[in-house]
């Protein structure tokens, strides 16, 4: 089995003719497209040079964000005049496939995504360099950049969706990260230090008295999620301190000896086990850092815990951190996601580097 060449074929059996990946085909909370989940599924396919791929699906991000003008406009005016919005005055985390909003009772308000697409975006451009796109897209652009314009510190759930009144560092690392790219791309989309302002929040707000950065404002462990703010999202240098002592506290409190990074100490959601993706994202970091021959280790793992015929889960329950809750979400929901197509897409990013490292 070729984990590469499966996650792959997953990916491509997971794109909607519109152009949504969905989260994952088969669990039954994911049958819908995540702004998240598909902006690093794209990165994946854009590592993987299924550039049509990634543009497909961001096309179908312009074409649902248009859909979205006049939701925003209302949002927009509510908070100019002060009213507070409901949760559903906000622009959704997850759309169907066909780009409409699911109305249900799902946690929404999670701003992360928005961050996520553009800086996916931008990487597509720079490596295909479809200004074309570019151009179509920019009222999106210009719509998520007002809407994180507006929100940036208003407390909203994090990526795990979860702690709706917390403010989030990996959340703003994703704004960060995102905002900036556009803003090499093109200055006059983005205002001029909204950026800027966005990184030294964080680095005032945010680092603990130990030095490292922390899970959310006020509580000082640390979420493997906390790895974007160097990488991809460049809010911190791979040298700087507050990051060495970050990485060095995920991997103290979440990395599994024999493999395998937990989300955070605290995960009760299926038990608390080991996530595929974060897993992958700490392989990133340690190519960026030179440390291939652990980068290769944890790709092992990650293969190793790939079914058959080659699908990765959500996370991997062997070891689970809380495994008195681990029934209480079979019950709920079944089985652990699987396949969940944000895994394979950071196998392809991660197998992508390490191709080119040979
Ligand atoms: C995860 C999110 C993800 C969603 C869809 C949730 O359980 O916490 O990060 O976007 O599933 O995969």
């Amino acid at each position: 089995m070729n984990l590469y060449n499966t996650s792959l074929n997953i990916i491509t059996a997971g794109q909607a003719p519109s152009g949504a990946y969905v989260a994952s085909p088969t669990f039954s909370q994911y049958g819908y497209a995540w702004l998240r989940d598909g902006a690093w599924i794209a990165y994946g396919m854009d590592c993987a040079g299924q550039h049509a791929s990634a543009r497909a699906f961001y096309a179908w991000v312009g074409r649902t964000l248009a859909g979205q003008f006049d939701h925003l406009e209302r949002l927009l005016r509510k908070l100019e005049r002060d009213d507070t919005p409901s949760d559903a005055d906000y622009l959704p985390t997850r759309f169907t496939l066909d780009g409409k909003i699911n109305r249900d009772d799902w946690w929404n308000f999670q701003l992360d995504g928005y961050g996520t697409w553009l800086w996916g975006l931008v990487a597509h451009v720079d490596m295909t360099g479809d200004r074309a796109l570019w151009a179509d897209l920019e009222p999106a652009i210009t719509l998520t950049v007002r809407y994180l314009t507006a929100l940036w510190q208003s407390p909203n759930y994090d990526c795990w969706e979860e702690n709706r009144e917390q403010i989030h560092l990996s959340t703003l690392a994703a704004l960060y990260g995102g905002l900036n790219a556009v803003r090499r791309y093109n200055p006059a989309l983005v205002p001029d230090d909204l950026p800027a302002n966005i990184r030294a929040f964080v680095l005032e707000m945010g680092v603990a008295p130990e030095g490292h950065l922390m899970k959310y404002l006020g509580n000082s462990a640390v979420d493997a999620s906390l790895l974007w703010t160097a990488v991809p999202y460049g809010l911190v240098d791979l040298a700087d301190k507050r990051f060495t002592r970050t990485l060095a506290k995920i991997e103290r409190d979440l990395l599994r000896p024999d493999g395998g990074v937990y989300r955070y100490a605290d995960d009760v959601y299926y038990g608390g086990g080991e996530w595929i993706l974060l897993s992958a994202w700490l392989a990133w970091v340690y190519i960026e850092l030179g440390r291939t021959a652990e980068a290769r280790d944890l790709v092992a793992w990650i293969e190793a815990q790939a079914t058959p015929d080659g699908a990765l889960p959500e996370q991997v329950n062997d070891h689970l951190l809380h495994p008195e809750h681990y029934a209480e979400w079979v019950a709920r929901w079944g089985a652990v996601a699987s396949p969940l197509l944000w895994s394979h897409g950071m196998v392809l990013v991660v197998k992508s580097l390490l191709d080119k490292r040979t």
